[in-house]
């Protein structure tokens, strides 16, 4: 009896007590009860912080694939530029963003909060409700990334401020975090190529690195550019080198050596059209490769492709006037290296087609 301990003792001396029998057996009641409101209260709180955490997780899916929430797994949230700053990796882009949802997309990006950079243009014509969004955003201006780009008609010199205050004003912002030549095309007033503008736009880059000067844009970068194209710019005598290329880069057309060179010369490539634009986005997210590790990794078709540019390294740009969209966009997450190889064999393997065109009647070779 010595060696026995007391809970041994206790069902060795009252094994009948008629006294002692129901409290035990009220205790071993209340003890399940409170493990079953546990494991339901438990059960209730994991499902909610999924849906909440990732609002883009596939219909039925519960489980997140183990290898993509582990630290050295996480991809990215933002690359470093040449002045310090960091550029978010994952945007919302307003491209083809109509008037009436533009606005609700950027407060709903913003919200989200996972990664606050829009990207817009001057030519989208929908600058001055993004800048609405932005203030009734209540979102302090210095969280915010804000991408412009100036349009072919501005190049000449003596209209690039103007046009940049247009932007500017139309956003409700003192300064951009990036502003991009959108095109290797300047066109004159009478609506003709200036082909020499367009070859060498050393002009048109000397006026911005003013701009950058006088604080109204804090980083400057190109837009549809090749390699050609950047290196006739760099070989000039730059102040400022461009930080960024923003082209057309999807499972279409991938784009694997500008990748690979832009990185290499310490230029971010920032990819436009991610899932195919409208036109090819429903083939993207059919693409059987996209959708086989979507399902093994309880992602969506979206998610798998957004991951799989910023882990290429870019800086991706997703349109979406869907709110439900835009909070799944911003979730991305690593793949496993035989999921990213995978996928990316799929894209580089077939005959690359560009979904962007550009017009024709700008009368330049823009990507000769
Ligand atoms: P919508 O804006 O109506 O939500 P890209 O980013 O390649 O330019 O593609 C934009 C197109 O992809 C738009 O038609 C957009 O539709 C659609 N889209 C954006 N995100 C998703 C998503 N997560 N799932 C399905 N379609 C999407």
């Amino acid at each position: 009896m010595l060696f026995v301990t007391k809970p041994q003792l206790k069902t060795r001396i009252y094994p009948n007590d008629p006294v002692r029998l129901p409290k035990r057996k009220n205790i071993a009641l209340r003890v399940l009860t409170a493990l079953l409101i546990m494991s339901v209260a438990l059960f209730g709180l994991r499902h909610t912080s999924k849906i909440s955490f990732a609002g883009g997780l596939r219909a039925g899916c519960h489980k997140q694939h183990r290898n993509i929430s582990t630290p050295r797994n996480t991809l990215p949230s933002y690359y470093k530029l040449p002045s310090g700053d960091h550029i978010p990796s994952v945007a919302l882009g307003v491209w083809q963003a109509g008037k009436g949802e533009v606005g609700n997309a950027v407060k709903t990006a913003l919200k989200a909060g996972y990664s606050r950079h829009i990207d817009g243009a001057w030519i989208y014509r929908n600058e001055e409700e993004v800048g609405q969004a932005l203030r009734e955003s209540g979102v302090p201006r210095d969280q915010v990334w804000l991408t412009s780009k100036l349009w072919n008609t501005f190049h000449e010199p003596q209209t690039i401020e103007s046009t940049l205050d247009d932007s500017l004003a139309k956003l409700g912002t003192e300064y951009l975090d990036l502003y991009l030549i959108h095109w290797p095309v300047a066109t004159m007033a009478d609506g003709n190529p200036d082909l020499g503008l367009s070859e060498n736009p050393y002009p048109t880059w000397k006026k911005l690195e003013e701009l950058v000067d006088k604080g109204k844009i804090r980083n400057i970068g190109v837009s549809n550019f090749n390699i050609r194209r950047i290196q006739n710019l760099t070989a000039n005598p730059l102040k400022i080198r461009p930080a960024v290329n923003q082209v057309e880069i999807n499972f279409w057309f991938p784009q694997p050596d500008l990748i690979k060179w832009s990185q290499e010369n310490g230029i971010i490539v920032e990819a436009y059209s991610p899932l195919g634009s409208s036109k090819r986005v429903g083939a993207s997210l059919a693409v059987p490769e996209v959708k086989e590790i979507a399902a093994q990794l309880c992602m969506t078709p979206a998610q798998v492709i957004i991951s799989w540019h910023v882990q290429r390294g870019t800086v991706v740009l997703p349109k979406s006037v869907t709110p439900s969209r835009v909070e799944e966009n911003f979730q991305v997450r690593a793949l496993p290296q035989d999921a990213f190889d995978k996928l990316e064999m799929a894209a580089t393997s077939h005959k690359p087609e560009r979904g962007m065109k550009p017009n024709k009647s700008w009368g330049v070779d823009v990507f000769g």
